[in-house]
């Protein structure tokens, strides 16, 4: 008896099943995303993707999991983790293609081989043939002997490359190459990587291992497919990063084992990622004469202080419509920073183009950099420059107000140890650290006083 395979209809941006054909996806409103798939046989057991027991018990008596760490050597890598992987955890890495995600998984992999007690590590690449993995490899000084290789894209090849190793790390680069055998559709489409996925986490978690997925984002910054995957991970770290610089600023958009606010940063170089521990020094590059258009602030990325440095360029316009250009910072925020300025400073902007952006290729989303803004606008207009040895910090109200910002000690006291002397702060903000000249302001009035 031959039986006709019913075929289904899946969105291929948020994995949305119909049982026809659309053009436009009902659930996410993409246009063009359906795809057919052939619908799983019937009778076919669906599989759970974690495998849990379902035993009643009181919670307060369950035992918890003692989530042992066991660190990478990658210092910040570790830190994003929240100390180092926990068995059975599995990781999806992100990013655009380009942005250093295989380099990071071959260092990630020999440092972690180099722990005595570390079990063998298994690399399957789907995108590259063993002579490119291992040309780099050899460029990146990634020799140990515990790794294992296989450029393999067939599921079942991969699980069976698995059952030799053992490995107690995989890494799978990238999720969008691999394909399951038994099931339609091209690689990379939604059905596919959540099969792969599935089976991939399945057998990592049986086993204890750790499973590191690799996955591209698209240039909207959208896991394609892989979007569907960020439920059934455990931590998802995601490369943020414009191709034009070498800093590369790695996320933890999810992390069941650790902290998600944190941030890694490293740069791009001959011999791969390089760890920036001292991000402030980094970004900020202290001394030099004072110049127009420049003010320090203190971020904060996750825990960590961070020194950020704004810079703004206020010229005059050849155009009707003056030009507004912001990079590494929120640009509707800075728009509307702009608009106060002129409102509460009387700045003539209409007739100026003006340029912000973030020193060293850094992006911030922290309101606390508004008053810097401000500053480095301020000093432009004016051609004059900001106190070298003073941050300012504090977030910019529509109505001109300075507001308080979360953790300003954590934050002065970063700019004192980059050797700050003083600081521009909301006249609100209370616990002031002691021998640190304070500019306390209350409106953006104030700010042209502070400034020098
Ligand atoms: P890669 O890790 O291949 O990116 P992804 O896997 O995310 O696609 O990184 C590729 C880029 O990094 C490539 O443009 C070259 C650059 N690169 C260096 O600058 N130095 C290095 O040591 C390595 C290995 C790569
Ligand atoms: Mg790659």
């Amino acid at each position: 008896v031959s039986v006709k395979t019913k075929s289904l209809y899946r969105c291929q941006s948020c994995g949305f099943a119909s049982a026809k054909w659309l053009g436009q996806c009902p659930d996410c409103s993409e246009w063009n995303t359906l795809a057919e798939e052939a619908a799983p046989k019937t009778g076919a057991p669906r599989r759970a993707l974690t495998e849990f027991s379902s035993e009643l018990m009181k919670l307060a008596d369950a035992a918890a999991d003692s989530a042992e760490r066991r660190p990478t050597g990658i210092g910040e890598l570790d830190r994003l983790l929240g100390g180092g992987l926990v068995a059975g955890q599995v990781v999806l890495l992100a990013g655009s293609p380009g942005i250093g995600k295989s380099t990071l998984m071959l260092q990630v992999a020999e440092a972690l081989a180099r722990s005595a007690e570390a079990g063998p590590i298994l690399y399957i690449s789907g995108e590259e043939s063993a002579g490119q993995v291992s040309a780099r490899a050899k460029r990146l000084g990634v020799e140990h002997g515990k790794i294992y290789f296989a450029s393999e894209t067939n599921l079942a090849k991969v699980l069976d490359a698995a059952a030799k190793v053992k490995p107690a790390v995989w890494i799978v680069d990238s999720i969008q190459t691999v394909y399951h055998p038994e099931w339609s559709g091209s690689p990379g489409t939604v059905g596919q990587v959540r099969e792969c996925a599935g089976e991939l986490l399945r057998a990592a978690k049986a086993g204890g291992a750790v499973l590191f997925l690799l996955g591209h984002v698209t240039k909207e910054g959208e896991l394609a497919g892989p979007r569907v995957l960020e439920h059934i991970v455990d931590t998802v770290l995601h490369f943020d990063a414009d191709s034009q610089h070498l800093v590369r600023m790695l996320r933890a958009e999810k992390n069941r084992f650790g902290p998600t606010s944190e941030v890694a940063i490293f740069e791009m170089g001959e011999r791969g990622l390089r760890e920036v521990a001292d991000a402030s020094a980094f970004f900020v590059q202290g001394g030099g004469e004072p110049l127009a258009g420049r003010a320090i602030s203190v971020a904060l990325e996750g825990t960590r202080p961070i020194l950020a440095e704004v810079q703004a360029l206020v010229a005059p316009t050849r155009y009707p419509l003056p030009r507004r250009m912001v990079t590494g910072l929120d640009p509707n925020r800075t728009l509307v920073l702009l608009a106060a300025l002129e409102k509460h400073l009387k700045l003539h902007l209409e007739s100026k183009d003006v340029f912000v952006s973030l020193a060293g290729g850094l992006k911030i989303k922290d309101p606390a950099l508004d008053l810097a803004v401000c500053a480095a606008v301020l000093s432009s207009v004016r051609e004059a420059p900001a106190a070298p040895d003073r941050a300012f910090i504090g977030e910019v109200g529509l109505l001109g107000e300075v507001g308080r910002v979360p953790l300003l000690s954590a934050r002065l006291n970063e700019a004192k140890r980059m050797g700050f002397k003083s600081a521009a702060v909301s006249a609100k903000a209370e616990q002031l650290p002691k021998g640190f000249t304070i500019a306390a302001l209350d409106k953006l009035h104030g700010l042209p006083g502070a400034l020098a």
